[in-house]
């Protein structure tokens, strides 16, 4: 993988550039839609490409290893193959949704053991069989196996979880190294960055990624219940660590707000289920600002969903009409607010790349950013 910066912001971090994958290039800063299961919920990819026109997306080595399991994917030749994809994927390690998705599940040394949501079968992920998974899903970019400690947690515990996390990063390394990609592609292995909320966790944490050498760079455990301003704190520390010159991924983030201040602290790559999730319940983000489309108010509006975003779904179909859709329980009424909301998140981050580039990032961001996060 490459990576160059094409243009950078002289009042903030914020910065434009490129990484080129065997399967394309990326320009950052990017948002990539959440497929967990290997399908970004109710949007086909032809949509993805032409009218979201994401530039990669999320696979899940926890809910793919589940199902539909591994011999698939290994005969399908790998995600890409599988679902249609043709652009680059990057896949989470399990190392969030074996704690939050898994009944029960026991923390060792060795690895992580807990019983299936689907079925409650029993298995057990090591730093090795993640890496193994992820040669098998076939991801251009893989996750190191981590833990994602809880908010708030205790130092005592943040600690010892951080340093945890270190010794399975080089577990994850050694077995990435010595192995190679199933499909004929290269693929690449990012390590993650944890240690709470803790400021001098966190810059050992940093520094310890940073010694890696590696690729590209996460940042995790945050967007899990601390105030924003420890969350951008956080941020802050940490990419004053980690080299300049490879892309950061902040994981699990966020609101429109927390992108936007996040690529103006040096961050390149972000995912959330927020635009998918919210859209499945009638929750929109259009450039006016945020529309609960089940509202009333909307009942007799036949003005565009969102006229100032320009997209297909947008411009096509009529508040009224997808409101009558989510209070008829139609199927189509979740397809076209993702569509919408996907839409308007790689929206934001083109609106944010312009910027950088002419160079106006900060005050083009602390003028709009109300109106994003505003109510309707
Ligand atoms: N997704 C959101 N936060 C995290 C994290 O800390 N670790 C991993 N692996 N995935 C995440």
């Amino acid at each position: 993988m490459t990576f160059s910066i094409t243009a950078r912001d002289t009042e903030s971090q914020a910065r434009t550039g490129v990484f080129t994958t065997d399967h394309g290039p990326v320009q950052t800063p990017i948002f990539m839609p959440v497929g967990t299961a290997g399908t970004v919920k109710a949007v086909h990819q032809r949509e993805l490409e032409t009218d979201v026109n994401a530039e990669i997306i999320l696979g899940n080595t926890y809910h793919l290893y589940l199902r539909p399991g591994l011999d698939v994917l290994q005969r399908a030749g790998g995600l890409h193959a599988f679902n249609g994809w043709r652009r680059p994927i990057l896949t989470d390690s399990g190392g969030y949704q074996v704690y939050s998705l898994s009944n029960t599940r026991k923390i060792k040394e060795e690895g992580v053991t807990f019983k299936s949501h689907i079925d409650g079968s029993k298995h057990t992920f090591t730093p090795e069989g993640v890496m193994d998974i992820q040669r098998v899903i076939g991801a251009d970019i893989m996750m190191a196996f981590d833990e994602c400690t809880p908010y708030p947690c205790d130092y005592t515990y943040a600690r010892q979880s951080m340093e945890m996390t270190h010794r399975w990063l080089d577990r994850c390394i050694a077995r990435f190294d010595a192995t190679e990609g199933a499909y004929g592609y290269r693929q690449t292995l990012f390590p993650i960055v944890q240690g709470s909320t803790y400021a001098d966790l966190r810059r050992q944490s940093a520094e310890t990624i940073a010694s890696k050498e590696r690729e590209g760079n996460a940042i995790g455990g945050l967007a899990v219940g601390e105030p924003a301003e420890e969350m951008y704190e956080t941020i802050e520390l940490v990419n004053g660590i980690l080299p300049a010159d490879k892309p950061r991924y902040l994981m699990g983030v966020g609101t429109p707000a927390n992108i936007l201040e996040a690529i103006g602290l040096g961050v390149d790559m972000f995912d959330c289920v927020m635009p998918t999730r919210n859209a499945r319940h009638g929750l929109l983000f259009t450039t006016a600002g945020i529309i609960n489309i089940k509202n009333e108010k909307w009942s007799r509006d036949f003005s565009p969903i969102d006229a100032g975003l320009g997209g297909y779904a947008s411009t096509f179909y009529t508040k009224a009409y997808l409101r009558h859709l989510f209070k008829a329980d139609e199927l189509l009424g979740g397809q076209i607010a993702s569509l919408q909301n996907l839409t308007f998140y790689l929206w934001l981050v083109r609106q944010a790349r312009i910027h950088i580039e002419a160079g106006d990032y900060v005050s083009w961001k602390n003028g709009i950013v109300g109106q994003l996060m505003q109510r309707l």
